[in-house]
């Protein structure tokens, strides 16, 4: 096996079962605000530093960059762990079981290796780049929909900042004529996953964050699927504008959207 992913894969149970205990025990859980429907619990940062703390003892040199502590710049800059600790803090704090844990190891900018782990089901999604995507050791491939005519997509809902909230409703207006339905579950890593999976034949969101898609990008890709932003391009490392699925299904979702697009979209 990969080190890397050896040691990916053994941060994220460490950060799973803190999380699922920490479920089952909803009075330890403290939450805090940290912007407009933003919020943090105890339990991301600690689930966090359970991850830091496995990493650099295999990686003492790595810079690690995460949701909760920001950039924490090693001597090798070249080899960036990019984590999201607790993907779906809101629905953590909900009590609805749906969130993951997300890690993507970078090296020169290219993603390596990704883990994306749902400890609620006990399912760990991974890639390793050039060697395919894997569900608890078993191999996955994408959807092979031909178009949106039966799809299922998974989305996100823009909730932070409600800055693109009607072009968003207008591309969704746009999807839902053709598409058969949509899933909003509240975790993108694991909405990526489930593309990597084939649960659902697409995926789009406005405004993510890298460590939010990183993991699943390249789990997407290495099941086959494509990772684009809303023109085709490669700008969502930047915009965090999000769209994934097979190549057929990526092209009729962009030709819906276009129309809806606005200039602050358009990348
Ligand atoms: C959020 C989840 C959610 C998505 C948000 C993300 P967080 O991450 O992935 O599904 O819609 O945009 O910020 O804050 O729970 O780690
Ligand atoms: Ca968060
Ligand atoms: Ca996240
Ligand atoms: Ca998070």
């Amino acid at each position: 096996m990969h080190p890397m992913l050896n040691i990916a894969i053994r941060a994220v149970r460490k950060a799973g079962n803190l999380i699922a205990k920490n479920y089952e025990n909803p009075e330890s859980v403290e939450t805090n605000q940290k912007g407009s429907n933003d919020f943090v619990t105890n339990v991301d940062r600690d689930a966090e530093r359970a991850i830091i703390e496995i990493i650099r003892k295999s990686y003492p040199k790595h810079t690690i960059i995460t949701e909760e502590s920001g950039e924490l710049l090693g001597e090798d800059h070249d080899i960036q762990w990019v984590i999201d600790p607790l993907d779906g803090t809101t629905n953590f704090i909900k009590r609805f079981p749906h969130f993951s844990v997300s890690i993507a190891v970078r090296i020169k900018g290219r993603t390596e290796v990704a883990v994306v782990y749902d400890p609620m089901r006990n399912e760990l999604f991974s890639a390793v780049r050039g060697q395919g995507a894997q569900l608890n050791g078993y191999r996955i491939r994408g959807s092979n929909a031909r178009d949106l005519d039966g799809a299922v997509l998974a989305t996100g809902f823009p909730f932070k900042s409600k800055q693109h909230s009607a072009a968003y409703i207008n591309m969704l207006g746009k999807l839902f004529v053709p598409c058969a339905d949509f899933r909003r579950t509240g975790s993108a890593a694991l909405d990526l996953a489930y593309v990597a999976a084939g649960r659902v034949d697409g995926y789009f969101e406005i405004g993510l964050k890298p460590w939010d898609f990183l993991g699943g990008e390249l789990i997407a890709r290495e099941a086959g699927a494509i990772v684009s932003d809303f023109t085709g391009d490669h700008g969502y490392l930047n915009s965090g504008n999000i769209v994934a699925g097979n190549p057929r299904v990526v092209k009729a979702l962009l030709a819906e959207i276009r129309s809806e697009l606005t200039d602050a979209l358009k990348r």
